[in-house]
């Protein structure tokens, strides 16, 4: 917790918003996307997904593959307390409603389900996109399913395994957005970034959570920066969107959103 204070503290310093940002690209996306401050109708169905999942007091024995959460380390939840813990916030579900919104994403993976709370978002962003989205446990992949079913979201395919063997087996399809949500450790992340660029084009996007989480988070953004193949990077602190845009000079924006 030390050390993600310390890295936001560094970050305030240095993060600013549209002003004095040269990039047409960057700039449209921080003021029409980001800073869009329009009650979009959708929200409500964001809002409700989630207070359903918050009241809902029945406990799952849950599997975590990953790096775990710093707050719940027990084995046995509530949804409720998976929803208030792992779930997206209200604030970063809105913008992942944007982000597909805006760039009218077709072809979306997730990786790191959880309860669904993001994968909904990034649904009704664009009800029409194909998403693919990855849990590692099965009794929290369940939940999720059935949510998708209540809630009617389609053109969802929830797969249940581990990240390792799942995303080798989705390299052959191209994605135009990619949440990297689940496993925040330094060199799964890289694995899945370095597996996944053969599913880019000029216009993808990757959006990885939690890049100060730890030293090795924050080591593993420096080093996906630095990647040849990336060229504009925008760092908000919570997420780091990586673009691969060939027209644009590489250069890494710091913004607050
Ligand atoms: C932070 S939660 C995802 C939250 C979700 N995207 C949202 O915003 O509502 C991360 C999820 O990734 C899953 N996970 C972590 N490591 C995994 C792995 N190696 N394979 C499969 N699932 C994994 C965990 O079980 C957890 O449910």
């Amino acid at each position: 917790m030390f050390y993600q204070i310390n890295q936001y503290i560094k970050f305030l310093l240095k993060s600013s918003n549209q002003h004095g940002v040269h990039s047409p690209f960057v700039y449209n996306l921080i003021t029409k996307c980001f800073y869009d401050k329009t009650k979009h109708e959708a929200y409500q169905n964001i809002l409700n997904y989630k207070k359903a999942l918050l009241k809902n007091s029945n406990t799952v024995k849950v599997t975590d593959l990953g790096a775990g959460s710093q707050v719940m380390k027990l084995k046995e939840r509530t949804v409720s307390n998976i929803a208030k813990n792992a779930g997206s916030t209200n604030k970063r579900s809105k913008l992942l409603y944007r982000l597909t919104n805006y760039f009218n994403s077709k072809h979306i993976l997730e990786i790191g389900t959880s309860l669904g709370i993001s994968t909904q978002a990034l649904h009704l962003g664009n009800t029409e996109a194909k998403i693919t989205t990855i849990e590692g446990c099965v009794n929290t992949s369940n939940i999720a399913e059935n949510s998708f079913k209540s809630n009617q979201l389609k053109n969802i395919h929830l797969i249940t395994g581990d990240f390792n063997d799942e995303i080798k087996k989705l390299t052959s399809n191209t994605y135009d957005l990619i949440f990297f949500d689940g496993n925040h450790k330094k060199e799964p992340t890289l694995l899945y970034f370095e597996t996944l660029l053969k599913t880019t084009h000029n216009d993808s996007v990757f959006i990885f959570d939690d890049i100060y989480w730890s030293k090795g988070m924050s080591e593993a953004w420096e080093t996906i920066k630095k990647h040849p193949k990336v060229t504009v990077t925008i760092d908000t602190f919570y997420w780091g969107f990586v673009f691969f845009r060939k027209e644009q000079l590489k250069e890494h924006f710091v913004i607050r959103a």
